[in-house]
Formats: C-alpha cells, structure tokens, sequence
C-alpha cells in the first residue's frame, strides 16, 4: 500500500530538482502527446502535474483548452504555477487535492482527463471520461531491485501494476523499456531522490545509504551487470474509462 504522506513529502523535497532530472517523464510526455486519440479538448484534466512541466506542453498543444491541473504535493504546485506564462494564467487552475478522491466540480465536464508518469502511485482514480495516462510498470529499475532482494529490500516499482493490469481498465495499450546508464550507483540514486521517486517507506532506507554500503552495492551491481544500467518500465493507456 502506497503510504501518502511519505508520498507527497518525498515529491516536495523534490520540487526544485525534479526538472533537471525528469529525462524519462520528459519522454514519455511527448510519447503521451501523440498518443491522444481526441483532437481539439476544451477543458482538461491533469493528475499530478508535479511541477508543471507536462502541463506546459499540454497548455501548447491545446492552446484554447482550460486546465485543471491536480497534485498532491504542495511544493510541486508552487513551482508549477511559476512554470506557466502570466499572461496565460486565466485558463490554468492549481489545486491541491489527493487525485484517488478528488471530486471536481459537477458542472464541470473534462474532455479529457490525463496523465504523465503518475498513475503507477495511485490505487485507483474516480473519474469518468477520456483518459490518455503514461506511467511507470513494474520492470522499473528491475537491475536495482535484483541487486537489494539480496538485501532484504524491495522497492516501489515493483508493487507497480503491469500492462494486463491496466489494460483491463483502458481501451487500449502499450509498453515500452528504455535503459539508461549512469556513472556510478550514486548518480543513480541522486537521480532517485531528485525526481522523488525514492522508497516511500523511508525508515527502510535509514542506514542504507551510508558510504560503505552504497560502495558494496555497487560492487554487486558492477557484478550482475558489468555497468549501473535501469530499465525504466514505460506503459502508455488510453480510451474512456468509466471503471477506474
Ligand atoms: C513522477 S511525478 C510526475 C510529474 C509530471 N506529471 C511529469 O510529467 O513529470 C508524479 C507526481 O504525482 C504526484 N502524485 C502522486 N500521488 C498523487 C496523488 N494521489 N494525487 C495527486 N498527485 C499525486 C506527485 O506529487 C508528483 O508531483
């Protein structure tokens, strides 16, 4: 079970970060831009719009369309609000809400309800309509987790629902893997901790990361797989959806 308010707190401490390392969030917004079925929506949805940098390139896209653009942590929302042009200001509404109960207003119909590299934290979404959704599958960082199992330790990614899963709730799917290579282990877990994505559980990871220990893993990584390679796990979805 996703613990929410090791959530928002782990995406908060990241809000400043995020835009410098969210690489692969980057690429599969462009992936979910052409990936949307409808042509011209007047009024859109976002689930988590971390600090605004998918909103940005949906606002350019549909440069008419109102956004309501949701997340749960309130450090993301501030940043995203400085992203978007002040002039522009008038067609963008931030709100802080938990996307599984957020209710919008009911005279308020989306036409299109979306979502980059998000959807993997939640249990479910309330809403009804047109939803185009990437997000992370459970093949994420599957090196990193080989590597821990041996320590005991699991991480988030691996409770993430697979395609089958979401495509029992959507239309249609796909996947996609990338890797990636880093220098060391320890830019990996930089990576990790500036776009937020770290363990929820944070007393697991107390004592972990010490210096020592962080040189072991490598090791071990180095071991398995020659260099500090990731998967990252994408799944893209779309199609109305009146189950999730
Ligand atoms: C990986 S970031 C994605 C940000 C942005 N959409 C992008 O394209 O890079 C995930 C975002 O979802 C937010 N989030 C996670 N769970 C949420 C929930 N239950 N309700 C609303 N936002 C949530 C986080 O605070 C974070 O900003």
């Amino acid at each position: 079970m996703i613990q929410k308010k090791y959530l928002a707190q782990n995406f908060g401490q990241a809000a400043k970060t995020y835009q410098q390392y969210s690489f692969i969030q980057d690429l599969a917004a462009d992936i979910l831009l052409n990936y949307i079925l409808i042509k011209n929506p007047k009024n859109i949805l976002e689930l988590g719009c971390g600090p605004g940098n998918f909103t940005k390139k949906l606002a350019n896209k549909f440069s008419e369309a109102k956004v309501t653009a949701i997340d749960i942590s309130k450090e993301m929302l501030e940043v995203a609000m400085l992203e978007v042009p002040k002039s522009d200001l008038n067609r963008f509404k931030f709100i802080q809400a938990d996307a599984e109960t957020f209710l919008a207003d009911p005279e308020e119909k989306f036409d299109l309800i979306i979502s980059n590299a998000t959807l993997q934290w939640l249990n479910m979404v309330k809403q009804k309509g047109y939803f185009a959704v990437s997000m992370f599958g459970p093949k994420t960082f599957k090196e990193l987790a080989e590597v821990l199992a041996e320590e005991n330790i699991k991480i988030a990614a691996q409770y993430f629902k697979d395609l089958a899963a979401y495509q029992q709730i959507f239309a249609e799917g796909k996947e996609t893997f990338i890797e990636k290579e880093y220098p060391s282990l320890l830019d990996l877990l930089k990576y990790i901790k500036n776009t937020g994505t770290k363990h929820h559980q944070k007393s697991l990871i107390k004592g972990l990361w010490t210096k020592k220990k962080v040189e072991k893993l490598e090791s071990k990584y180095l071991a398995r797989f020659g260099k500090i390679k990731v998967t990252y796990h994408l799944i893209f979805a779309r199609g109305h959806s009146d189950r999730t």
